[in-house]
């Protein structure tokens, strides 16, 4: 398979590992979260949600299931969007306290993401900051299995109910970094469309756009036989690059995102279009589950860490705030400009999955027309225009390079290698698109 697929090196990986969870999508499924549960011999669950989740419709659907089953639920909802590394201990004694032999989270990522975490200091102890990679942590591996749990995703974009990935930020350092480890991958997922019925359209919009670069990032990430090869093969992370698995989910989810995004922020009651997306959202979990990002991500994270004072509508947080969405999306026209060169056919057919017309073009154009692309769907859903529309300018390019380089896994995950004058370039580029 190896020598078959794209951009083949010697001494790079020939082979790759796919996990994802024992996944039911539908509209009603969260009323069959009790039987799940029941057949993981879970008796006693911990169900982590948020507060605003905590007393809906969608909560009380799941409980209602997990009691039917004679289960018994212990909640934990002091999960703040963005869960900080506090956020995660805290749920780890939670489950400590409380004794439970399973858990269930009904969120968006930032609830799924504490579950991961929480789940893991439960069972091999220590603090969380161990076990994020070096010079943050310690690098700590997650040395066995944690308790079962079942992933309810409430939103159209994080799919993170199909990752092994958990984002959390660490107060210190006022930052957010990843801890990934196949251990993290949930047992279960469970995703039911109608939790975005309600959804307002600027948060279908600033998911839909991570569902998008979720699945253009792995598309167009650097082939997983441009990798080492790993001689244990419990130590092949999922994240390995993209791979013919990753295409697949990816390539759909492009085809999705395309189609949809305009659709389901414009019309709330456009069922085929946000039940699209809410697919579309964990095919590409399921693709970056197995990849891993690149740059968009990783020089996110610099946004997010210097945003200041904005807030969004739409999210229960105090300023200064950025959805993670939004914070991905504004840097992706200008970095996929400079990333084509690494993979321009990937590019190209990138662009035309999400519905540009590229007739004619050549590999050269690759850069252009993707971009050119990601601008109209940004533009059809009122995105802000780059970086300059959520405050930054030319001035914070050097101080945005410096926070987001230290993504050094997502950073070598791209196509195309950066330094930090590259990556300069790259932000200089999104200031503003039109
Ligand atoms: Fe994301």
């Amino acid at each position: 398979m190896g020598c078959q697929y794209f951009d083949p090196c010697s001494g790079g990986a020939d082979s790759f590992t796919v996990a994802m969870p024992k996944l039911t999508f539908g509209r009603g499924t969260l009323a069959e979260t009790g039987a799940r549960a029941a057949d993981l011999g879970i008796k006693r669950i911990a169900l982590f949600t948020d507060p605003q989740l905590e007393d809906g419709a969608l909560v009380a659907t799941v409980t209602e299931s997990l009691k039917r089953a004679s289960i018994e639920v212990l909640v934990f909802s002091d999960i703040r969007i963005e869960p900080d590394d506090d956020t995660i201990m805290r749920a780890a004694k939670f489950l400590a306290d409380t004794n439970t032999d399973g858990a269930i989270s009904v969120g968006g990522g930032s609830v799924m993401d504490t579950t991961k975490a929480a789940l893991m200091i439960d069972a091999h102890g220590g603090h969380i900051r161990e076990y994020f990679a070096p010079p943050i942590g310690d690098g700590k591996a997650i040395p066995g299995p944690l308790a079962p749990h079942i992933a309810c995703s409430t939103t159209s974009g994080t799919g993170s109910e199909c990752t092994s990935i958990s984002v959390i930020r660490v107060n210190e350092l006022n930052t957010k970094f990843v801890v990934a480890h196949p251990h993290l991958l949930p047992t279960a997922a469970i995703v039911d469309p109608q939790c975005c019925d309600s959804l307002p359209a600027n948060v279908v919009a600033s998911t839909g756009f991570d569902l998008l670069s979720h699945a253009l990032e792995c598309y167009t990430a650097r082939a997983y036989t441009r990798l080492s090869a790993v001689a244990d093969p419990t130590a092949r992370q999922l994240i390995q690059g993209a791979n013919p698995f990753s295409d697949l989910a990816a390539r759909e989810a492009l085809d999705i995102a395309g189609k949809y995004l305009a659709r389901g922020v414009a019309d709330s009651t456009d069922n085929e279009a946000r039940d699209n997306l809410m697919w579309g959202a964990t095919l590409a979990g399921i693709a970056f589950g197995n990849s891993g990002t690149h740059l968009p991500h990783a020089m996110s994270y610099g946004v997010t860490h210097l945003m200041s004072n904005i807030t969004s509508d739409g999210y229960p947080v105090a300023s200064p705030f950025v959805p993670h969405g939004i914070s991905v999306i504004v840097c992706a026209p200008s970095i996929f400009r400079y990333t084509a060169e690494g993979a321009p056919d990937r590019h190209l057919e990138a662009a035309n999955y999400l519905g540009s017309d590229s007739v004619g073009a050549t590999p050269d154009d690759a850069g252009e027309i993707l971009s050119t692309r990601l601008i109209e769907l940004m533009r059809a859903t009122h995105m802000p225009n780059g970086l300059g529309g959520i405050g930054f300018s030319a001035a914070d390019v050097k101080a945005l390079t410096e926070s987001s380089s230290r993504q050094k896994r997502a950073i070598a995950n791209a196509p195309r290698d950066s330094n930090l004058v590259d990556m300069e370039n790259m932000y200089s580029g999104a200031i503003s698109y039109w």
